[in-house]
Parts: structure tokens; C-alpha cells; sequence
């Protein structure tokens, strides 16, 4: 399975803190958001990653993450001219999707809880069509909001309704079989001039192929779209992480976890971040994971 972290947009909310960096950048507590969607990838066992970025955002995301060989993966990059919507990204990706599956994660979603490297594992080795993510929300009105039947299909959905018939919001990560680079082809843009995600997994939920799994009560999933879900998030992640004395998607510790990285490697990419709380912590986790052989 390929991955696609979409990372683009204008992130206009969000100014001026994203009037010169991408808000993918911004800090979420400890390290950069993009971590947090990147290392849903990687727990879903996915090894080749495209990240979809604005043309001038380029040097930013290149210098933090390069070609990803030092986390023991492959990292391409694509440039989205204007925010033309996120199934853009499966168009933008089509040569990179090939004949694969693939899943899509948006840049701005952090996930964390128990289980979900079995959830995703899970999903990606059942998939038949398209795998959705629900998670029973307050006020679903701004997300796509989804109904499974008792068979955990999918059996109807629409984009930010002013009156949900559910409160199950489909979260930012997606699943697909390779037919949808094609489905994503055939879409027009919506009223708002997008290319709509929720437009291509209701062709899935037309053709009968479309599974909506509900990550549960315990499990957390934020976005950031906004000042105050970005501080939220933040404060989050400085919870759990003071609390428990683990880091959330630290993106080191996934790869090694993974079997991508040996402990050798993970301590040398802990000592290239000497200095920091965060390069200690990777060197711990290499130290407590075996014998730094070489590697
Ligand atoms: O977070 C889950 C929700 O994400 C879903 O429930 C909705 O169905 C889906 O449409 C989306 O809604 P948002 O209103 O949150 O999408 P937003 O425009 O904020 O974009 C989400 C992320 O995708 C953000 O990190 C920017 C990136 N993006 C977005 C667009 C439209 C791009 O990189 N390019 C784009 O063209």
C-alpha cells in the first residue's frame, strides 16, 4: 500500500501564523503536525509516502523530512498549485499510486489511541473498495458525517450537513483499492470548486464498497484547522506525553517499532538532535529496544 500525507491548502484560519510557513510545520507541543499524520502511515506499514505541498513550501518539508531513507522509508514530493480540494491529491498522485492501494491522510489530523495499529492493519488487509474512519463527534456539522449499517458498511453520507443524521464524522484518513485514481478523474468540482473526498467515497458507497470503521470512546482524533484546535492539540499531546513518559508520533520510535530502522540507526538519529528533551527520548527508546549493533 502507497501513502499520500496531503499537506497543502491555504490554512487562510490560520493567519498570520501561516502567512509565510505552512501550517504542516507548525508546532503541535513537541514536533512538527506533519509528524502526526506521517506516523499513521508508517503504523499502517506503508513505506512509500508522497506528501502533496504548496510549490513554495517545498524547501520546508524536503529539509525536515528528505527522502525519508533515514526512517527506513521512501519519501516523494508533489506540488498542488491551488487548494483545488483533497481528492486532488489521488490525481496529483496517479503515477505514484500506479496499480497500488492506497491511503490518504490529511496533513491536519492527529490520531492517537489503543489498538489502532491493529485498526489499521486490519483494514488495509480486508480492503475491498474503500476503508472510512468514523468517530462520534458533539456537533458532526463540520465534517463529512457518515451511517454504517450492522455489517460496518457504509450506507449514507454527505459533506458538512447543516442537519447530520448521525453524529459519526468521517474523519481525514482513507483507504482505497486502485480503481481510485479513476474514480477521482471522472469528479467535477463542487459548488465550493473543489474536487470533494466525500464525492469519490460516495462512488464507493454507490457501488456497495465502501466500510466505515468507529474508532472508540478512547481514542482521541483532532484536527487543526483553527487557533484553538491547534493549542488543544497541543495541549494534548503535552498531557499524555508528561503523564505517561511516551511520546506521541515520534516518528524515530514508529520506525523502529516498524522494523524499518535498527536501534543503532534510531540512536543516531537521536544524537543528531542532541540538545533536545525530544533527541534524548529517541535515544532512550533505541537503548530500551536492544544492543545498538550496527546497522
Ligand atoms: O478532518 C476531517 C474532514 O476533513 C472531513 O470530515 C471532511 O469530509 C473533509 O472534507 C475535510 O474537511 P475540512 O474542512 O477539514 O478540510 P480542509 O479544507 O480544512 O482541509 C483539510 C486538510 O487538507 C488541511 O491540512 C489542508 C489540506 N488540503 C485541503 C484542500 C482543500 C490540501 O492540502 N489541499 C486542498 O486542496
Amino acid at each position: 500500500m502507497k501513502g499520500i500525507v496531503l499537506a497543502g491548502g491555504s490554512a487562510t484560519r490560520l493567519r498570520p501564523l501561516t502567512s509565510t510557513l505552512s501550517k504542516h510545520i507548525l508546532p503541535v507541543y513537541d514536533k512538527p503536525m506533519i509528524y502526526y499524520p506521517l506516523s499513521v502511515l508508517m503504523l499502517a506499514g506503508v513505506r512509500d509516502v508522497l506528501i502533496v505541498h504548496r510549490a513554495h513550501h517545498a524547501g520546508l518539508f524536503r529539509e525536515l523530512l528528505g527522502d525519508g531513507s533515514h526512517l527506513g522509508i521512501h519519501i516523494e514530493y508533489a506540488e498542488q498549485d491551488e487548494p483545488n480540494g483533497i481528492a486532488e491529491a489521488l490525481i496529483i498522485g496517479a503515477d505514484f499510486i500506479g496499480d497500488d492501494q492506497v491511503a490518504l491522510v490529511l496533513g491536519d489530523n492527529i490520531f492517537h489511541g489503543p489498538r489502532f495499529t491493529k485498526v489499521l492493519g486490519d483494514s488495509a488487509r480486508e480492503l475491498d473498495g474503500c476503508a472510512l474512519f468514523g468517530y462520534w463527534v458533539s456537533d458532526p456539522r463540520s465534517y463529512a458525517v457518515g451511517e454504517t449499517g450492522p455489517d460496518g458498511r457504509l450506507v449514507s453520507l454527505e459533506e458538512k450537513p447543516d442537519r447530520p443524521r448521525s453524529n459519526l464524522a468521517v474523519t481525514g484518513l482513507y483507504m482505497y483499492d486502485s480503481d481510485v485514481v479513476g474514480i477521482a478523474k471522472n469528479m467535477v468540482p463542487s459548488a465550493r470548486g473543489e474536487l470533494e473526498i466525500t464525492d469519490v467515497n460516495r462512488a464507493y458507497l454507490e457501488q456497495g464498497r465502501a466500510r466505515l470503521t468507529e474508532l472508540g470512546r478512547g481514542f482521541a482524533w483532532l484536527d487543526m484547522g483553527t487557533q484553538e484546535s491547534l493549542l488543544h492539540a497541543g495541549q494534548y499531546v503535552q498531557l499524555l506525553e508528561q503523564r505517561q513518559g511516551e511520546r506521541i508520533a515520534c516518528i524515530e520510535e514508529v520506525a523502529l517499532n516498524c522494523g524499518f530502522i535498527s536501534p543503532a540507526q534510531c540512536r543516531r538519529l537521536g544524537e543528531q538532535l542532541s540538545g533536545s528533551a525530544y533527541g534524548s527520548y529517541v535515544c532512550h527508546i533505541a537503548d530500551r529496544h536492544g544492543p545498538a549493533t550496527a546497522a
